[in-house]
């Protein structure tokens, strides 16, 4: 079956915390959200469409393989096997930045929640999670496009496992524990305090040198106000680290901040839909 004319779309996500400790086998709690990118095919011309912020941590071109590997699937088989699109896509992935953890295709691909973990370069485990609790309102501030790529990101943390084991392994424990309580809290088991979690998270985030001294300062001034705030990615850190999770308990004195320091805050659906055909034309 040959189809010609038609539109796709991914997500791009958010990572609520596992970030660079999924690279070494930790698990990661990953969320697609209602930013999309579209190809779209015509012609037996490919398009590329995009809401999703390139390079800063939301996913952009984990988004943009899965389309392209759905794309190539739809034109093929007239369907979408999810199975295939995903591991196409994580081959895609592996070229661009060499030792991915998979979770941003995967997230991409069957979207909604997802508890991710990759155990062997074959065997990569996920779970699609039924949350029983909503978050709190979480939105997104972009710091801009890192300096670094992904890559140099994922670097930067390989040459601290080599230069410091036990500190990164005992970090990602750490970092290991906000996730499995950010779990809890989705699944309705516990409930942790959403701006604790993302304190630490940050805090660990920073000890392993992903976030920038700009970045860290804003950070300060969310929480000198109340609230808390996590890099979400692979995070940069010359000058610019990519996007921001931002929680505050209240929203309007978030909305102030943001407004008398001239920054853009994004509300952001999550949990939204994975890989689909939008249309055919
Ligand atoms: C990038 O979105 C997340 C990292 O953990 C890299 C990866 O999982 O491949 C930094």
């Amino acid at each position: 079956m040959i189809k010609k004319g038609f539109s796709i779309s991914a997500p791009g996500k958010i990572i609520l915390s596992g970030e660079h400790a999924v690279v070494y086998g930790y698990p990661a709690l990953v969320s697609a959200v209602n930013k999309r990118l579209t190809v779209i095919s015509q012609n037996s011309r490919f398009e590329i469409n995009s809401e999703i912020p390139i390079g800063s941590g939301m996913g952009s071109s984990a988004a943009c393989a899965v389309a392209k590997s759905a794309a190539k699937t739809y034109m093929k088989t007239g369907g979408l096997n999810l199975e295939k699109i995903n591991n196409l896509a994580y081959k895609m992935e592996k070229r661009h930045h060499g030792n991915p953890s998979g979770a941003d295709n995967t997230i991409s691909t069957y979207g909604g929640y997802l508890w991710y973990r990759k155990e062997s370069e074959s065997v990569r485990l996920f779970s699609s999670l039924r949350i029983k609790r909503k978050l709190p309102e979480i939105y997104i501030l972009d710091t801009g496009r890192p300096e670094e790529s992904t890559k140099e990101m994922v670097d930067i943390v390989r040459n601290l496992c080599l230069k410091r084991p036990k500190l990164t392994e005992q970090t990602f424990k750490e970092i290991e524990e906000i996730t499995r309580f950010f779990l809890k809290y989705l699944m309705g088991e516990e409930n942790p305090s959403i701006r604790e979690l993302f304190k630490t998270d940050q805090k660990l985030l920073e000890s392993l040198g992903v976030v920038s001294s700009t970045t860290k300062k804003l950070v300060r001034q969310i929480e000198n106000m109340g609230g808390a705030a996590k890099i979400s990615g692979a995070g940069g850190w010359k000058k610019a680290s990519g996007i921001v999770l931002v929680y505050h308990e209240d929203t309007q004195k978030l909305k102030d901040f943001t407004n008398d320091n001239n920054i853009d805050l994004m509300a952001v659906g999550i949990g939204e839909e994975g890989v689909k055909i939008n249309g055919e034309n």
